[in-house]
């Protein structure tokens, strides 16, 4: 059966130490754990539609390295559709992250393959678009290929949705009558809007600027002050369930995977957030970006505190 939704994105190794606090400039702090996690946002998500019940294509690169078959595997085993994960010659994408003791991440990533995902790498695998309900993107990719991604997912009539993560600057004006759904932060939804968003109230200015640039909606996360929704009548604020974080590496990621996954299964917007937030607040009860993304019956079993 062909894939609900096309996960076009990033397939990193997390490098993954734990210290007492983030390292100063200059500091060499010791560690006290290293792990090597499967992550990289777009695989992440791919992993939460597989987890949270959706059937789901993954389209990206991996290197030769032995991280490359690591990270397939990964996808592989959660049931994720590689047919369109190649393999590139080089080295894999990787990120050098720290986790503190309040559960407060620094992430350094070196796309490696990723890379190596060209627009015509979408068109050589364009029936797996064809197919799709829904094609999720994020920026950890050429922006080239993302932009490509967005106009063939509009021209196809598809549902897009655009994680614009990491983004440090404004997005391309004419990406923005393609998306559906737009997903930042906070901090991306300041380096896209020009507004700096530190509250309820600013987070509504944000999405005010981005639906006006076109974007059809706009949810904006808040971490553990819930999520700001927007389509251009209205704004509605979701409270975020209460957990105790131990890491929040891939809660956006989840949140995505698990939004959309409800999305394919038919459920409205607020319910979808609402699967999404259960999603990504049992993701940061839990290490590293893979293994902390819940399964379905991990969400249904939530009990709110
Ligand atoms: O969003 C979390 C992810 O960001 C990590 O898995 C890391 O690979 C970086 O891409």
């Amino acid at each position: 059966m062909p894939a609900k939704v096309v996960v076009i994105g990033s397939l990193n190794m997390d490098l993954v130490t734990r210290a007492s606090r983030l390292p100063r400039a200059g500091e060499t702090l010791v560690g006290q754990t290293f792990s090597t996690v499967p992550g990289g946002k777009g695989a992440n998500q791919a992993v939460a539609l597989a987890r949270l019940g959706a059937d789901v294509a993954m389209i990206g690169c991996v290197g030769t390295d032995a991280y490359g078959s690591q990270l397939r595997d990964a996808l592989l085993a959660e049931g994720v559709d590689c047919q369109a994960v190649s393999t590139v010659d080089g080295s894999s994408g990787v990120a050098l992250i720290v986790v503190d003791d309040n559960s407060q991440n620094a992430i350094v990533i070196v796309a490696g393959s990723n890379g190596q995902l060209t627009p015509t790498s979408l068109e050589n695998c364009d029936a797996v678009l064809q197919a799709a309900e829904v094609i999720i993107c994020q920026l950890e990719v050429p922006m080239d290929t993302v932009g490509h991604a967005l106009k063939r997912g509009r021209e196809l009539g598809k549902t897009v949705i655009l994680n614009p993560a990491p983004a440090s600057a404004p997005l391309p004006a004419e990406w923005y009558r393609s998306i559906d759904y737009l997903i930042p932060n906070e901090s991306e939804a300041t380096a896209l809007s020009g507004v700096t968003v530190d509250s309820l109230d600013s987070a509504k200015v944000a999405a005010t600027a981005l639906i006006k640039a076109g974007a059809s909606k706009v949810i904006i996360t808040l971490g553990a002050q819930g999520a700001l929704f927007a389509d251009g009548k209205g704004f509605e604020h979701l409270a975020a369930p209460k957990v105790k974080a131990v890491d929040t590496t891939a809660a956006g990621d989840t949140f995505v995977g698990g939004f959309a996954a409800a999305l394919a299964a038919g459920k409205s917007e607020a319910e979808a957030i609402r699967f999404g937030q259960v999603a990504a607040a049992l993701s940061v009860t839990r290490a590293g970006a893979q293994p902390s993304i819940p399964t379905l019956h991990d969400v249904q079993g939530f009990v709110p505190s």
